[in-house]
């Protein structure tokens, strides 16, 4: 066993924060800051472009110190180290997990049974950066001699999200080339695509770590088809690069091996933006901007390694979360960018956060009878505001909710982005103090209604407040901040993770659903159904009757 098996819940800190949870869970956030009014400066941190406020949480002192004996209990500190070390720590799959190599400078010395990944880590970021030099530039032309205008992102999960969500999010950065992302084995999800494109100027990207994808792997073939249908058989290798850790796969593909931009086993899907699954960003935003993303993410790898837990931002925004989820015992969370180019970050961390700590057996093998794996959601704001905020502010359940928002806008608009940041800043606000019945009634008295109407609806008009929410306040939405703020909630991640006693690297749970669906299309395409419960037997009736 490399890492920790401490059961959280036999720590003195559990007991402790149990206790504790009983004296503060009916506090108000409005009195914790009349008590204490510098609340907003002792539960607040700032580091490079980044402002953390948390002190609207539903914590004082006490609650800060029994977190971080809590990490301290469950050895975080040495987890952190065999993580950063190449240490095989996702154990179930007997990897390391060094996606934080892959943005540490050519300085670093990292090893992976004794051999420097540097060097390797190095030349493949060369590759990236010629081969997205020569297409973008147009030095690298389609077939017909033309330069390539559509770049085409073929995979899924981690091999879609990070590229997606990132080429979303930068894309005030972007240039001339327009990007796809083809990932749903839905045919009509490439199919629309495909309508738009001209087999001359596109470039197919085909990710997967394993090549062997199911959606990725049919996607490609009809790309290749498509692209085939109009273009000579020997432009495929022109017009289709894949990035793959499984060279037989992608050589049987038919994809060359010069056009093979390599991975490594020790980048965990949901963690490999970073590497050449990033190939359609620098594509998008060039390798400048695409390495300031690199070198956002490394600077925080360093403050999370370096930095003392009580002033650690990947730590203490990890303690929160735990302090919500297993002695308030919530049942979500929600992540609310105020910029619209962040609108894939919720589907990104989604993966991120659900795929890895969504586990039910601890780092012992043994069933788990305590809370784990967070749920996200979220929207951008103000858009947000407008959809499900309602249940936020008057629902019956409690959402802590984090606020990411930018003091600076790109496009300089200073109308639109005082309006959005007066928002930003009112919302976390209003959930927290809410609005008492009798300043409820107080806007009431002006109106025409009688005093027992006014009470009724002084009623429906009140709200409790004491919603929990943190402000993550960024200078600007650049590559380097990007960086960061997912290295933050990488971290994070990992933090849970320790704390919680699961292995977070792995994700078995997907398996079953995998192995069913192949089981159920050979029934499908022999039209023979095998053996099932009456449900999806009486269903597959139906759907075969339609074939
Ligand atoms: O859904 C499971 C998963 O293995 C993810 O973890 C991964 O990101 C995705 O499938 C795609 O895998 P690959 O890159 O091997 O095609």
């Amino acid at each position: 066993m490399i890492l920790p098996t401490i059961n959280p819940t036999t720590t003195t800190a559990w007991e402790a924060l149990k206790s504790h949870y009983k004296t503060i869970k009916d506090t108000h956030l409005k009195d914790l800051f009349t008590q204490h009014p510098d609340r907003a400066t002792i539960f607040s941190t700032e580091w490079n472009d980044f402002y953390i406020d948390y002190s609207k949480n539903r914590i004082d002192q006490t609650t800060k110190k029994l977190l971080l004996d809590l990490a301290k209990e469950t050895k975080l500190d040495q987890a952190i180290q065999h993580y950063f070390e190449g240490s095989f720590i996702n154990e179930t799959e007997n990897r390391a997990v060094l996606h934080t190599a892959l943005r540490a400078p050519e300085s670093c010395h990292i090893t992976v049974d004794d051999k420097d990944i540097i060097p390797e880590i190095t030349s493949v970021k060369e590759k990236i950066k010629s081969f997205s030099n020569q297409v973008i530039s147009g030095a690298l032309t389609g077939y017909t001699g033309k330069t390539f205008t559509d770049i085409v992102n073929i995979g899924i999960g981690g091999s879609d999200l990070g590229p997606a969500m990132i080429t979303e999010s930068l894309a005030y950065y972007k240039n001339h080339l327009t990007l796809h992302f083809i990932s749903n084995v839905d045919g009509d999800h490439i199919h629309q695509n495909l309508k738009e494109l001209n087999p001359e100027t596109t470039l197919f990207v085909v990710v997967s770590k394993t090549f062997s994808t199911q959606e990725t792997i049919s996607n490609a073939t009809t790309a290749r088809n498509w692209f085939t249908q109009h273009a000579p058989q020997d432009a495929v290798s022109k017009h289709f690069v894949a990035v793959s850790s499984t060279i037989s796969n992608v050589t049987e593909f038919g994809i060359a091996e010069d056009n093979i931009f390599p991975l490594w086993d020790w980048v965990g899907g949901r963690f490999s933006l970073w590497s050449a699954v990033g190939l359609s960003i620098s594509l998008s935003i060039g390798y400048k901007n695409y390495d300031a993303l690199l070198t956002g993410a490394y600077e925080m790898d360093e403050h999370f390694k370096n930095t003392s837990f009580e002033e650690n931002i990947p730590v203490l925004l990890g303690l929160l979360s735990i302090w919500y989820n297993n002695f308030f015992e919530v049942e979500s969370e929600a992540i609310i960018p105020y910029s619209q180019y962040l609108h894939r970050l919720p589907a990104y961390l989604q993966q991120g956060i659900m795929e890895s700590n969504g586990k039910s057996i601890d780092r012992n093998g043994d069933p788990i009878d305590y809370q784990t794996g967070t749920i996200i959601w979220g929207e951008p704001g103000t858009n947000a505001q407008h959809a499900f905020f309602q249940l936020i502010h008057q629902g019956t359940k409690l959402i802590p909710t984090e606020f990411i928002g930018f003091k600076n806008s790109l496009f300089g608009d200073q109308d639109h982005q005082n309006k959005l940041m007066a928002n930003f800043f009112a919302q976390t606000e209003a959930l927290m103090n809410g609005k008492t019945k009798n300043e409820a009634l107080g806007e009431l008295t002006s109106s025409t209604s009688s005093e027992e109407q006014q009470q009724k609806l002084a009623s429906f008009k009140t709200f409790i407040g004491n919603k929990p929410t943190t402000t993550i306040l960024i200078d600007k939405l650049t590559p380097r901040n990007l960086g960061a703020l997912i290295a933050m909630y990488e971290h994070r991640i990992f933090v849970q993770g320790i704390i919680w006693n699961i292995f977070s690297y792995d994700q078995w749970g997907v398996e079953l659903g995998k192995q069913l669906a192949t089981a159920i299309l050979s029934e499908i395409d022999t039209d023979q159904i095998g053996n099932h419960d009456a449900s999806t037997t009486t269903l597959l009736h139906h759907y075969l009757r339609n074939k």
